[in-house]
C-alpha cells in the first residue's frame, strides 16, 4: 500500500521502489524516518519520545512561529516555548494528492492547538505541509496562510537531522563567504571555510544564502545529500558534540553526535510579516548522491 494511515503515523512507500519509505508522525507532522533503497537517511535518537509528550529528537521537526526563544519580550511570540508549537501539536492528515511521485498533505490550524497554546499565540492561521517522496528525493513544502484579520510575524525552519557515518569525515559545502551568526559566541562574521568540518560543538545561522546555492553534505569525497531551498534564505548548521548531547535527556546514545548533522533551511534571520488573507510558501528538497558542485570563487 503506497499510503498507510495508522493511529499515530502515516507511512509512504514509493510505488516504483518498495525499499523507499517515509514515516511521518502525526505529532508535529514530524518525518521520523526516510529510508532510501533500504538505507535510513535521517538520524533519530534512540531516546526520542514518539508518544506526543515532547518534540521528537531527530528526523525533521518543524519550527514555527519562532526559532529559538524570542528575545523581545513585547513580541507576540515571546511567550512561546523554544522553536514554537508546530513540532509539539498533533497535525491532521489531509490525505494523498498524487500517486507518483507520492504526495501527501498535513494541516495545522488553531482548532488543533491546546487552549493553553492558543492563549500564547492568538492568531488565526493555516499551515499545510506537503511531503513528496520520489526516487532518491524527498521534498517538504510548507504553506502558511493568515486566515485572520490581523497581520502576524513568524519564523519557519525545517530542523532536518541527517544521518552520517562519522561526523569527523563530513563536510558541509557552499557556505563560504556567507554571513553567519555564531550562536555559541553571539557574533556575526563571514564564513571563510571552503567547506565546514566538525571537531567541536557547532551552532551557526547562515544568512541570506542565494537560492542558486545547493548545500551539500559530503562524506569522504562522496556526496550524501544535496539541499535545494526555495524561499528559505537562511540555514542553521548544528552539531551538539559531547557536552550538549550529555545535557539532553532525549539524546541517545550519547555518542550519537558522531552520526548526525543538522542542516536546517528556514527563514530565521528575520521574520516573515504576513498580512491578513496572504500566503507564504517555503520548500526544501533533499536529493541523494551525484557530483560535488563547487559554487564559490575560491578556485
Ligand atoms: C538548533 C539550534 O536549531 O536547534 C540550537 O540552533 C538548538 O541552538 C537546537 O540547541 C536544538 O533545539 P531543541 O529545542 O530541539 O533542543
Amino acid at each position: 500500500m503506497p499510503v498507510e494511515e495508522l493511529d499515530d503515523k502515516v507511512i509512504l512507500t514509493n510505488p516504483n521502489d518498495s525499499s523507499s519509505k517515509v514515516t511521518i508522525l502525526k505529532y508535529g507532522a514530524t518525518i521520523i524516518s526516510w529510508e532510501n533503497k533500504g538505507e535510513e537517511k535521517l538520524w533519530l535518537s534512540k531516546a526520542a519520545k514518539l508518544d506526543g509528550s515532547k518534540p521528537v529528537r531527530g528526523g525533521i521537526p518543524l519550527v514555527f512561529p519562532i526559532f529559538g526563544k524570542q528575545k523581545d519580550s513585547n513580541h507576540p511570540t515571546s511567550k512561546l516555548p523554544q522553536h514554537g508549537f508546530a513540532r509539539n501539536n498533533t497535525w491532521e492528515f489531509l490525505g494523498q494528492t498524487n500517486e507518483s511521485p507520492i504526495i501527501v498533505q498535513f494541516g495545522l490550524g488553531p482548532e488543533n492547538l491546546s487552549e493553553e497554546t492558543r492563549q500564547l499565540w492568538p492568531f488565526d492561521f493555516t499551515l499545510i505541509l506537503t511531503i513528496s517522496l520520489d526516487d532518491n528525493k524527498l521534498n517538504t513544502t510548507i504553506e502558511v496562510e493568515n486566515s485572520g484579520k490581523q497581520e502576524f510575524e513568524f519564523n519557519w525552519l525545517f530542523h532536518t537531522y541527517y544521518k552520517v557515518e562519522d561526523i569527523t569525515d563530513v563536510l558541509v559545502s557552499n557556505l563560504i563567504d556567507q554571513n553567519c551568526f555564531d550562536q555559541l559566541i553571539g557574533e556575526s562574521y563571514i564564513e571563510k571555510a571552503p567547506a565546514i568540518s566538525f571537531h567541536e560543538e557547532f551552532d551557526r545561522i547562515y544568512k541570506n544564502i542565494n537560492e542558486s546555492k545547493i548545500i551539500q553534505v559530503i562524506d569522504k569525497g562522496k556526496v550524501l545529500y544535496n539541499l535545494k531551498r526555495n524561499n528559505l534564505p537562511d540555514s542553521v548548521v548544528w552539531n551538539p558534540w559531547i557536552k550538549k548531547s550529555e545535557g539532553m535527556g532525549d539524546f541517545e546514545p550519547k555518542t550519537g553526535y558522531h552520526n548526525m548533522v543538522c542542516v536546517e533551511p528556514g527563514h530565521v534571520n528575520s521574520m516573515v510579516l504576513l498580512p491578513p488573507g496572504e500566503k507564504w510558501i517555503g520548500e526544501q528538497e533533499i536529493s541523494i548522491g551525484g557530483e560535488i558542485k563547487v559554487q564559490s570563487n575560491i578556485y
